[in-house]
């Protein structure tokens, strides 16, 4: 079997390769990436090794390279995962989301059409279905729930997601499109909450939370995603959509207190700063049909994979602190310097730690 990994060199990207790599050591795996900000290249260091395993550098939505790429490998199977990934960038930025999102899909459908891959995977995500009201606890998001997004990001998901299902039904690609929860665990760019609220607790930093911190999202440790998209890519059926997650709600101050109480740090650090504009209430997955159909359930509960996932953090800062001090630090201060604290209890000194917090 030969399978291209977009966007491998990413967070979910790069723990599937792993998975694969080990699960099924016959097969063969290529990474497509741009290594873009959010891609890292020395993620990928152990799979190098590994005789199996081919890493190209390009854009998915570079429609040569990609189907002289196809031409030359003769994919059994596609797993889409790159992408523009994050909410508060897009709100910045839409216009690169839609770009690789929507049109990087397009182009490698159409490579799959061309050179008869038998499966092409989106890996899409719960934000296509917008949110649920915070206390409405007995509502969850089924495969049947209309798309009806919040964010650019989500939309560009979502437009993507109707793409590959018009491509399924007009020229009878083989699809299959999983939708997850939030995902944590080793190697997740920090910027995404968990890593950025692990990484900046150890530096004794302010951690800012959106709002009242009372958004609750179902978190999913992402060996487990990899474990649901293997399942899917082997054993799911052609055409059809799979809700991954399940039933790990959690506030996202609860999140940052679990952390920092794991962590021995000080519930001062905690900064409710201006909430993120058109912020999803609460996103809640029903995983009955890949339960019934392929058998997958979540069983790494939240308080044991935060575990898992600090440790990873702390055994492996330099990691992350590679990252921090490059390009992200710039990001941190135009993402956050005009952030308007609304914390009681925290000074205005704060915003002005976390603004030029770069200098120091
Ligand atoms: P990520 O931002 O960590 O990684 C994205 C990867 O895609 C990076 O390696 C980047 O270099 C690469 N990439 C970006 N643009 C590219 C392009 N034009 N051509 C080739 N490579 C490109 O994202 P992630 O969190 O690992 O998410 C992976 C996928 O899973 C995304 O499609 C995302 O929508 C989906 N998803 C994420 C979550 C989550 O909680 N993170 C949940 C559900 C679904
Ligand atoms: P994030 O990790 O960006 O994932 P998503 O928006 O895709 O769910 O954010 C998770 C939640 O945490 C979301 O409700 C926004 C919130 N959040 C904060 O409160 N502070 C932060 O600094 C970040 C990045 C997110």
């Amino acid at each position: 079997m030969n399978i291209l990994v977009t966007g491998g060199a990413g967070f979910i990207g790069s723990n599937f390769i792993y998975y694969m790599l080990e699960k099924h050591p016959s097969y063969r795996i290529v990474c497509l990436d741009l290594l873009t900000y959010a891609g890292n290249i020395s993620t990928l260091e152990k799979a190098m090794k590994n005789n199996n395993f081919r890493f190209v550098k390009g854009d998915i939505t570079d429609k040569d390279l990609v189907f002289k790429l196809f031409r030359e490998e003769k994919f059994d199977v596609v797993v889409n995962f790159a992408a523009e990934s994050h909410v508060d960038r897009s709100i910045d930025n839409p216009e690169l989301f839609l770009k690789t999102n929507i049109l990087g899909t397009q182009i490698l459908m159409d490579a799959s059409i061309k050179y008869n891959v038998k499966r092409y995977h989106q890996v899409s995500t719960d934000e296509v279905y917008g949110d649920l009201p915070l206390d409405r606890t007995d509502l969850f998001f089924t495969e049947g729930t209309p798309i009806q997004t919040s964010s650019p990001y989500s939309a560009s998901k979502a437009s993507a997601d109707l793409l590959v299902q018009a491509y399924y039904r007009t020229y009878k690609l083989p699809i299959t499109i999983s939708r997850c929860s939030n995902n944590y665990g080793p190697y997740q760019f920090p910027e995404k909450l968990i890593p950025l609220i692990i990484s900046r607790a150890l530096n004794d930093e302010p951690l800012p939370v959106y709002g009242k911190g009372e958004n609750i999202r179902d978190w999913i440790y992402v060996e487990e995603h990899s474990e649901a998209i293997d399942l899917i890519i082997n054993n799911g059926k052609v055409g059809e959509v799979y809700n991954i997650g399940g039933h790990n709600e959690k506030t996202n101050l609860e999140v940052v207190e679990t952390i920092i109480d794991e962590l021995g740090k000080s519930k001062e650090l905690i900064t409710f700063v201006s909430d993120r504009p058109g912020h999803d209430l609460r996103y809640a997955i029903d995983p009955t049909k890949i339960r019934n159909e392929l058998g997958w359930e979540p069983k790494i509960r939240f308080n044991e994979g935060i575990k898992m996932t600090i440790k990873w953090y702390l055994d492996n800062q330099e990691w992350w602190e590679d990252i921090i001090s490059g390009e992200y630090m710039n990001y941190y201060d135009k993402m956050y310097g005009d952030r308007k604290i609304i914390s009681d209890n925290i000074k205005e000194v704060a915003i002005e730690e976390m603004a030029t917090e770069k200098d120091g």
